[in-house]
């Protein structure tokens, strides 16, 4: 992979330096983070190393649970749990709150933008992209949910080095969707789109918090030419993937309801576009 696709520059007023991005010490952006990227060193080094070889990584959910601050974990359970439903979803089973940050590498600070609509291109969403889509805002409770904030600050230090670094001079933007799938016997639950796809944002991490009473449900990961590299339910709490979206395809098998009692799958996705366009994304490398 070449670091050069990691390049930003202005879209108008090209005043913005490229960074070097050759094995030079990270900047700042290691003095407010938390947790600690020193303590989570290894974790982080084989996340990396992962989304380096095969553009996307998974990791059990008890190392993740290591450096996420748990006390927020139930409420943020429960607050997905009773969410809206997604208005865009005509089964009725899909529960959604869509929050999105400005996050200040350098200063390591997350700031709330309150309810803002979700654009997705047509070309990654033939279902309901290409417009603005008007999901039920996270509140600003949940938004300063500790376990949340903590997963979205572990989830950009796995981020590689290279884009990190040039990114880092400027704000990040950061979407955040926490979605509960809730099927009944007769309506199975399902993402949109419901086929393999992109997102359009560089970097996607998917957070498994709890799911009880359901079946199916596989987390899919394929390579560009739709062979399948991963297939299987996140089931342990705090397990995860994580996908670079130019290198791979993602895709979620429909949720199913299963056994006595409500049925919910509940996941937080978390992911990081620069709101400076990468010379990369002019020239799209997929199909
Ligand atoms: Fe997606």
């Amino acid at each position: 992979m070449s670091d050069a696709r990691y390049a930003w520059t202005r879209t108008k007023n090209a005043v913005t330096p490229v960074r070097t991005m050759t094995g030079q010490p990270e900047p700042s952006d290691r003095r407010r983070t938390s947790p600690d990227p020193h303590r989570a060193q290894d974790f982080i080094v084989d996340v990396r190393a992962q989304l380096r070889r095969q553009g996307f990584a998974w990791v059990e959910g008890h190392r993740v649970a290591r450096y996420v601050d748990l006390s927020g974990m139930a409420a943020l359970i429960a607050a997905t749990s009773t969410a809206p439903m997604d208005p865009y979803d005509p089964t009725r089973t899909r529960r959604r709150f869509h929050g999105r940050f400005v996050f200040e590498p350098g200063a390591g600070l997350l700031h709330h933008r309150g309810p803002v609509a979700y654009h997705q291109d047509r070309r990654y969403n033939p279902v309901d992209g290409g417009g603005s889509r008007w999901l039920p805002p996270l509140p600003a409770a949940l938004a300063c949910n500790p376990t949340l904030q903590s997963m979205i600050r572990l989830d950009w230090w796995c981020l590689p080095a290279p884009f990190r670094r040039s990114v880092a001079p400027m704000p990040v933007d950061v979407g955040v969707h926490l979605i509960a799938y809730s099927p009944t016997v007769t309506a199975p639950s399902r993402p949109s789109p419901a086929v393999l796809h992109k997102d359009g944002e560089p970097f996607t991490c998917v957070h498994h918090l709890g799911s009880r009473n359901v079946s199916g449900g596989e987390s899919q990961v394929a390579d560009n030419s739709k062979v399948m590299l991963f297939e299987q339910p996140l089931s342990a709490r705090l397990e995860t993937l994580l996908f670079e979206d130019e290198r791979v395809y993602h895709g979620l098998k429909p949720v199913y309801a299963e056994g006595v009692g409500p049925a919910s799958r509940v996941v937080t996705l978390v992911d990081f576009t620069p709101f400076f366009q990468p010379h990369a994304r002019a020239r799209p490398r997929w199909p």
